[in-house]
């Protein structure tokens, strides 16, 4: 049986689904700049490439360059929540593209779209989460021959990928897009805190001024939800497990305690960590009346839901993906989209010109796996600084920006030690 080339909710929703794309699409320069590159060069020609990303505007123009560059491209979410119908469809009806996913799809539904965009036979997959990967090392072995390599968006993508290699398991290379300082430094700090604070109040229509917000995890994304909270006027704790990022936040000027200290002071709870069960059933019954919970972190086990579902003794929608969880003790627990990632479960995910950068390193990560078939070892790779500065230059030439270069002489100067 031959794989159908789309599955989604309704190809009559693709005219908003362009008009989203267009509206990315004429916010991300350096995206724009490198697919004219690609238009030019069609370096994935005769290749398909495979994609677990949310499916949203940005990532629709990143998918439609891959295209125009000369690749076959299928699609997929990596998360059920995430996913823009409007934005599906109207990938369906554009050239070279199949797309599987459709919001809300359940568990086994999110897993067999995994599943057809594996078994359209990618050269190359671009994960984001490493859940296309973790079939690739398991159920779905028998594809890996045809595998060139892969990139991974974030961060907890690449740390499964780390354990695949450490334990001698990993079956091809992929490059660490997450790691690349255009990545990190941006996507995961200004991305994260911004789009997560537009997640939180258009879904809850509440003010944070004034307010307690907690923190969990003060890595790239908790410093930008931290940071991003003290300029709305919120006092804000941070809870950590590693003492340096702990006194990093202290020198901020955060509160710093344990989540057990912090469970019954916070108005707003996010947690952004990569860990699980950061916030469990003692933490909710020590919550005040009206607690809002949410996550930001790339699965959906920070919040434990699970436990709280367990002691709820009623459970309500209070509005649209805001969920309130009355306790025994009177208490209400508010959370916010199922504790999925609450700015793409609940909001359009970071700001356009921020994954510009991000999906134009994604675009060019997967041009050097493509030109370099056969020639990475089988490893976490970095993403090689020539690609991580072609974003940064390309961006501040957009903006008319230039920078000082270095003259012989101190190129000298910095790479002695005898001066
Ligand atoms: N929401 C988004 O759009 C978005 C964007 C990028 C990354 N992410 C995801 O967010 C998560 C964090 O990413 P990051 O780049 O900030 O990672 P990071 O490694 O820089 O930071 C994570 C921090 O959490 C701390 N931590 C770990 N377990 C903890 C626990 N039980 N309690 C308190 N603190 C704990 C770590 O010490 C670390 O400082 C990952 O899952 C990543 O994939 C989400």
């Amino acid at each position: 049986m031959s794989l159908a080339e789309h599955d989604i909710k309704d190809i009559k929703l693709a005219p908003y689904g362009h008009e989203k794309i267009e509206w990315a699409y004429r916010n991300m320069p350096v995206l724009r700049k490198i697919e004219e590159e690609l238009i030019e060069e069609k370096p994935f020609s005769g290749m398909k490439i495979a994609i677990s990303v949310h499916v949203e505007a940005k990532t629709a123009c990143l998918a439609r360059a891959l295209a125009r560059g000369g690749a076959k491209v299928a699609i997929t979410g990596c998360n059920p929540l995430s996913t823009q119908d409007d934005v599906a469809a109207a990938l369906a009806e554009t050239d070279g593209i199949n797309v599987y996913t459709i919001h809300g799809d359940s568990e086994a539904d999110y897993i067999k779209h995994l599943k057809m965009t594996l078994e359209f036979g990618p050269d190359i997959v671009i994960d984001d989460g490493g859940d296309l990967a973790m079939l690739l090392h398991s159920d779905m072995k028998h594809l890996v021959p045809g595998i060139i390599g892969g990139c991974e968006e974030t961060t907890t993508g690449v740390h499964r990928l780390e354990i695949l290699k450490e334990q001698g398991q990993l079956l091809y290379p992929v490059i660490a897009v997450n790691d690349a300082r255009c990545k990190h430094l941006f996507d995961n700090r200004f991305g994260t805190g911004q789009s997560v604070w537009t997640g939180i109040m258009a879904t809850t229509n509440l003010v944070v001024a004034g307010k307690t917000v907690v923190v969990a995890g003060y890595g790239m994304c908790g410093r930008g939800v931290a940071m991003r909270a003290k300029g709305l006027g919120a006092k804000v704790i941070v809870t950590e497990i590693d003492p340096v990022k702990a006194c990093e936040a202290l020198m901020e000027g955060y509160s710093v305690m344990t989540m057990d200290e912090a469970a019954p002071l916070g108005d707003f709870f996010v947690t952004v960590t990569g860990c699980k069960d950061v916030i469990v059933k003692r933490h909710f019954e020590m919550m005040k009346d009206g607690a809002v919970c949410c996550n930001a972190g790339h699965f959906d086990c920070e919040v434990s839901v699970r436990e709280l579902e367990d002691i709820a003794t009623d459970i309500t929608e209070l509005r649209h993906n805001v969920k309130g969880y009355k306790l025994s003790n009177g208490n209400t627990v508010c959370i916010i989209a199922e504790g999925r990632l609450v700015n793409l479960a609940s909001g359009d995910g970071h700001p356009v010109e921020i994954m510009d950068m991000s999906f134009a390193l994604q675009a060019q990560s997967a041009r050097y796996v493509a030109a370099n078939r056969g020639k990475l070892p089988v490893d976490v790779i970095m993403t090689p600084d020539e690609i991580d500065n072609r974003v940064a230059e390309i961006l501040l030439d957009t903006k008319g920006i230039s920078i000082d270069v270095l003259t012989p002489e101190q190129e000298k100067y910095i790479s002695s030690w005898d001066f």
